[in-house]
């Protein structure tokens, strides 16, 4: 079944999306991996943890020409089909890649608000080498923190534990999964302001979200989301774009 709180929330952002900062998130971080090199676009792309396909749109939109888009969730998966038939959406596991695809196949893997999910982030990262072509390019768009700080325990709209990316150990597991860190962008200040505005946003049009809606599903995301809010200002957690490039040396 879909999960309630999180199409309230695509409802709420405007499009099929449940990453921060919405499409507006999505044209920053292409228009910057692109940046690293624009042949990517004729080659297949991966949305790994797709939900309901939105990214992966925008991945289309910006003219990638084959794009794949995977996500643990059924009901998700369905919706993107139905949504954009002219993409390629899959029920599976990131950690399954390897079995899926084709070694090198990707010129290009995304996961947009995924990792925060993970706990075997060192894993996945190595399944997503394998697929990936030799200096191909992967962009982790997610929560931060510092080494230093203990993470405070939240949970997101699906009721899962929520594990902010400490940086210092993300960038030793991209090394050991042979990716190259291109660049770490700081995107604290944009979340912060994203978060503002949704909050705002639900909090002006609540009556007409609970037409639609239950009080719940309204309850929840607003109590996740302040919640998110507060430790994103409070300086405990941030949010980044992380680029890297795959440094495998096998022939395409
Ligand atoms: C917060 S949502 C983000 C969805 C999408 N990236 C977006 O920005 O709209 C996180 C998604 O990651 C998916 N996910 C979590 N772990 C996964 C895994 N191991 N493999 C594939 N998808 C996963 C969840 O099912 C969920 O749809």
């Amino acid at each position: 079944m879909i999960n309630s709180s999180r199409l309230l929330l695509s409802r709420l952002r405007g499009g099929d999306y449940a990453h921060a900062g919405d499409r507006e998130a999505t044209h920053i971080v292409l228009k910057q991996a692109l940046s690293f090199d624009s042949s990517l676009k004729n080659k297949a792309a991966l949305d790994v943890g797709c939900g309901f396909g939105g990214t992966a749109q925008d991945l289309y939109d910006a003219g990638f020409t084959h794009v794949h888009g995977i996500d643990l969730d059924p009901a998700a998966i369905l919706y993107a089909q139905n949504k954009y038939p002219a993409l390629n959406f899959t029920v599976a596991d990131g950690f399954y890649v390897d079995k899926k695809y084709p070694l090198s196949h990707f010129s290009f893997v995304s996961l947009f608000n995924v990792m925060y999910a993970i706990q075997d982030t060192a894993m996945l990262l190595k399944k997503l080498s394998a697929i990936s072509q030799p200096k191909g390019i992967l962009v982790i768009f997610d929560y931060t923190c510092e080494k230093s700080s203990p993470a405070p325990f939240l949970t997101d709209l699906a009721d899962k534990p929520m594990y902010p990316l400490h940086r210092e150990i993300l960038q030793e597991e991209l090394k050991q999964a042979r990716w190259d860190v291109l660049d770490i962008i700081d995107m604290t200040s944009d979340y912060i302001r994203w978060y503002r505005e949704l909050l705002k946003k639900l909090s002006t049009s609540s009556f007409l979200f609970e037409q639609e809606f239950s009080a719940q599903d309204v309850s929840k995301v607003r109590k996740t989301f302040t919640m998110l809010l507060s430790h994103l200002e409070q300086g405990i957690w941030g949010g980044a774009a992380i680029y890297a490039r795959n440094q495998n040396d096998w022939e395409s």
